[in-house]
């Protein structure tokens, strides 16, 4: 509850970038995590972190040689997120639509899956279709970009980029109740 009560204050101040007011829910973050493949995947990136509701339990699927980018804005949320001792997470103090040459110091040139919370409708348009340009580049084929939305506003950009093969699946049992696209390269 105390980290539900931190979350709201920190998505008040910054509503813009955040666009939610509570982190997602179990229900949520479960089917989120169920079209990804973590038995093939060694290069896990997921976008908007927050206070690091969906990256716990990306960490507990994780294979052993695998790792988790987390590309976070927030200065408060990067505080959590550092609290969390895995040595299969790298915190990036970063933004999405810098993803190819982060991971490129970081020595890898493709992501083998994307997990994204990232508010794409409310963030500028150009800013939302450029950060899903780039995640398309380095998104390895097969690969997908996994996102949540509260509207099918951003359905159209993702077909463009994506071209048909975009899967949508809903969730009930979060405040908002939540849509997420499966998008597959
Ligand atoms: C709706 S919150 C998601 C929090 C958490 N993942 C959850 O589902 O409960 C969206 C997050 O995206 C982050 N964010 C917004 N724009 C970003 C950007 N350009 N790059 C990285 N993170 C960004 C915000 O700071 C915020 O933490």
């Amino acid at each position: 509850m105390q980290k539900k009560v931190a979350f709201f204050k920190e998505a008040i101040k910054s509503i813009k970038t955040s666009g939610a007011f509570i982190p997602s829910s179990r229900f949520l973050v479960k089917k989120i995590l169920m079209d990804i493949d973590f038995s093939t995947s060694e290069v896990i990136v997921e976008y908007g972190p927050g206070n690091g509701t969906i990256t716990k339990e990306i960490l507990k699927k994780l294979k052993p040689s695998a790792i988790l980018i987390c590309f976070e804005i927030n200065e408060t949320f990067l505080l959590d997120l550092r609290k969390i001792e895995n040595k299969q997470l790298i915190v990036l103090n970063a933004s999405a639509e810098n993803v190819k040459e982060e991971i490129e110091k970081l020595g890898f040139t493709k992501v083998d899956n994307f997990i994204s919370s990232l508010p794409l409708a409310i963030l500028p348009k150009e800013l939302s279709k450029l950060i899903v340009e780039e995640s398309y580049t380095v998104l390895q084929q097969n690969g997908r970009f996994v996102q949540y939305q509260y509207s099918t506003q951003f359905l159209k950009q993702f077909k463009a980029i994506f071209s048909k093969k975009i899967g949508l699946k809903f969730e009930p049992l979060n405040l908002p109740p939540a849509l997420i696209y499966i998008c597959k390269k």
